[in-house]
């Protein structure tokens, strides 16, 4: 019997290492047709899952509540499955380095509880290379075991885009590798299971790698591309997103928009590729260049608001500002790696403190990571300036009568700044607003 058929039958079972945005919904899918066991080294979040609580956002409390998943912080318990999948963080050093300890130190927990007969596999976005080159000298320094003989792996980059109901783990293809056509057979069945798309075979496990690392450099580079044409069609007195829909009419124009590059992924993975290909003599010019124009736009945004206090003749020390939106990205309650504290940093450079309101957003998080404590709507009265951030949809739907109630009614000009181009710009045109957007 096979070990997909072994885990199909009840005899054995799967463990997910690492239960965040990515952990969490393969754990759930998984857990409603096999065995699953959900194990995270956070005892504090395991035990909000236990209480049927989804921090996250992902599934849902009540999935939570009502899924099988065995949850545990015991690492002892990865003992009894046979088929792991690690999904822990992969961040950046402030030096941009990759920072491997959580995948290195997932692979000493698992490692250390690791038997006969297994298959682990990774999907951490990485590298290429990390998987054998780093992972599989923990796993048998810690096992005793020998890869390839004893236990098998192979790689699968999750593909999941938090906050997005439309594309879930279910509904997009899934890229998998095996470091033989074995093992590839059993890692393609086994998330057959849950991946009603399908599955992409890769080459190889480094194939696998690279195809994800270079998914998201690739978003980075376009976000970039349009985040530069909109500081030089700002510097003409153009509208980028006007010209955007003007060239999209064109059959290969590619829809992209300018905005801001935060999170885990987009901000982060490109680093990972630039510093092998770094270790290998090779400098990027292309990922690099694109990735500080993105991280430079936080700054540009504050500038451009300042630049506009500065035109409506209003006082920029003390000018009275609201952030509304903070997260990362748009319906996603996630602040880590959110570049809307940029924007805030940097008005707090020129003497101004912004109040920040967000509904969607972690507010324990915010305020742990950045001591920003949240104020309501209702707190937002006698503004100078309005910098709308991130794409939530109760922003989306503010009304114009909305806006106008929250600035300060003496003064004579009302700053907008839209960077995501979410309202309808016509109603702000030809009145008092001096509205600007990406
Ligand atoms: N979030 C996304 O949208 C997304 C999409 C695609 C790929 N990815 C990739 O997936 C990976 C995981 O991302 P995430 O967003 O789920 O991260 P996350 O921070 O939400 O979750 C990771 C979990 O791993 C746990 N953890 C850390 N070290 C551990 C260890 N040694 N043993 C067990 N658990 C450990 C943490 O407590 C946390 O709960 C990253 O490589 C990321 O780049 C993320």
């Amino acid at each position: 019997m096979s070990l997909y058929e072994k885990i199909v039958s009840g005899e054995e079972k799967i463990a997910l290492v690492g239960l965040g945005y990515v952990g969490m919904p393969i754990a759930v899918a998984f857990a409603k047709k096999v065995k699953v066991i959900g194990y995270d080294l956070n005892s504090e979040k395991i035990r909000l899952y236990k209480d049927g609580i989804d921090p996250t956002n992902e599934v849902g409390n009540e999935v939570i509540k009502n899924t099988k998943v065995e949850f545990t912080s015991d690492e002892s318990r990865l003992r009894e499955a046979k088929f792991h999948i690690v999904a822990v963080p992969t961040p950046v050093n402030s030096d941009h380095t990759p920072d491997l300890s959580p995948v290195e130190g997932a692979s000493r927990i698992l490692g250390r509880n690791l038997t006969k007969g297994s298959i682990v596999v990774f999907e951490s976005t990485v590298y290429p290379g990390v998987t054998e080159d780093v992972c599989v000298p923990i796993l048998e320094a810690e096992s005793g075991l020998k890869c390839g003989v004893d236990f098998k792996i192979g790689y699968s980059p999750e593909r999941i885009n938090p906050g997005d109901k439309v594309h879930r783990l279910e509904t997009i293809t899934k890229i998998v590798s095996g470091m033989d056509a074995e093992t590839l057979d059993e890692v393609a069945h086994v998330y057959e299971l849950v991946v009603e798309a399908g599955v992409h075979r890769a080459e190889s496990i480094k194939v696998a790698e690279a195809a994800k690392v270079i998914e998201n450099s690739q978003r980075d580079i376009n976000i970039a591309f349009m985040n530069e044409l909109s500081i030089i069609f700002d510097k003409m007195g153009i509208d980028t997103l006007e010209v955007l829909k003007a060239a999209g009419t064109k059959w290969n124009f590619l829809n992209f928009r300018p905005g801001l590059v935060g999170g885990h992924c987009i901000g982060v993975d490109p680093y990972y590729l630039t510093y092998k290909a770094e270790q290998l003599g090779y400098h990027s010019q292309i990922i690099l260049s694109g990735r500080r124009i993105n991280d430079d736009m936080g700054k540009y945004v504050a500038e451009s608001v300042v630049k506009k206090l500065i035109s409506a003749d209003l006082p920029v020390k003390g000018a009275k500002v609201a952030i509304l939106g903070f997260t990362f990205k748009e319906n996603c309650p996630d602040t880590r790696n959110t570049k809307v504290i940029d924007i805030y940093n940097e008005l707090g450079e020129y003497g101004i403190v912004p109040i920040v309101v967000d509904d969607t957003a972690d507010a324990s998080e915010a305020k742990r990571l950045y001591g920003i404590e949240f104020k309501t709507m209702a707190d937002v009265k006698d503004m100078d300036a309005v910098i709308l951030a991130v794409a939530h949809d109760n922003l989306k739907g503010i009304s114009k009568d909305t806006m106008d109630s929250l600035y300060n009614p003496n003064n004579k000009s009302r700053i907008l700044a839209d960077i995501k181009g979410i309202l309808n710009k016509s109603e702000y045109t030809d009145t008092d607003y001096i509205y600007w957007r990406l």
